[in-house]
């Protein structure tokens, strides 16, 4: 059930450039029931910004209450957000979404998580929880450069963890798709900026996969169509589903990349 709330911060800090993690306490993640669903986030009581802002729910633990948010200073919003002090209240809206499916891959098969950027913070809950169902898990997290390299220690614990740079000071040099090649798995699943998402689906699919999808977001409950993107356009029919409602989480082909 998605839930209003004034949380507590407990921590925010910096742990890359420009790159926070922020911990709250929030009875609503007794609510959450997949890995990769969102909240969205009112920044000040104020007019300015207006809109709530969606972040993806990195991790969470029902039993305490508390959920973690790894977010970058992109605009006001969020550079908002990086002044808050642990003590403060947070207003969020959530859990949203649909998120990753667990159940499509069984104890013992191979899953291939690929994240780039802050594409990456909701397939730390997700690696958590199919390690957790004996799933062999795959990880390949892409970054522009060193400096806002974060989260590969805590993957590294559940399984394999290639990294790779842009620029090749930190891990391999160059994309994701790079390393993919070598590797075979059972289903993959992705979150990241849309290049990368359409070039893993362009390669891979006749493979089970599942993406998540980023739109600029209104209301985030399906109620103002501002997140809307195509899943079918045959030149006869165009179709769209909500990102918000319907996703952010899609199985390939489900909509249009
Ligand atoms: C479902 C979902 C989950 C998300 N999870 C995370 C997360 O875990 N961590 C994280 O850092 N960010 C995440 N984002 C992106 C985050 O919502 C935006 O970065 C944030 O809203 C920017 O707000 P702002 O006020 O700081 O920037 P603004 O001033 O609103 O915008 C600054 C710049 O960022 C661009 N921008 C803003 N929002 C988006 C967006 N949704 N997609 C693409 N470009 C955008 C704007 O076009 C502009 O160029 C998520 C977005 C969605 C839709
Ligand atoms: S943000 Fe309003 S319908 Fe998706």
């Amino acid at each position: 059930m998605v839930k209003k709330e004034l949380c507590e911060i407990i921590s925010n800090r910096e742990i890359a450039y420009r790159i926070y993690e922020m911990k709250v306490s929030a009875q609503l993640a007794a609510d959450i029931n997949a890995p990769g669903q969102f909240v969205h986030i009112r920044i000040t009581n104020g007019l300015d910004p207006l809109l709530r802002r969606p972040i993806s729910i990195s991790s969470f633990d029902k039993k305490n209450k508390e959920i973690t948010f790894v977010y970058r200073i992109e605009g006001r919003g969020t550079a908002l957000m990086a002044a808050m002090q642990p003590g403060m209240s947070l207003d969020i809206l959530g859990p949203l979404g649909n998120g990753f499916p667990i159940e499509a891959v069984d104890n013992g098969e191979t899953a291939l998580l690929v994240g780039g950027g802050v594409g990456i913070p909701p397939l730390l809950e997700l690696s958590n929880q199919l390690a957790c169902k004996g799933v062999n898990v795959i990880h390949v997290l892409g970054f522009q450069t060193k400096q806002v390299v974060f989260y590969a220690q805590e993957f590294s614990k559940n399984g394999l963890t290639y990294v790779t740079t842009a620029d090749g000071s930190y891990g391999k040099k160059g994309f994701v798709t790079d390393v993919i090649k070598a590797l075979s798995f059972d289903c993959l699943y992705t979150c990241g900026p849309l290049p990368m998402l359409k070039a893993i689906w362009q390669e891979y699919q006749e493979k089970k996969i599942y993406l998540s999808m980023e739109e600029r977001m209104g209301c985030g409950i399906g109620a103002c169509l501002a997140c809307v993107c195509k899943s079918k356009d045959d030149g006869l029919a165009v179709s769209y589903k909500k990102v918000c409602s319907d996703g952010p989480v899609f199985r390939g082909g489900e909509v249009l990349l």
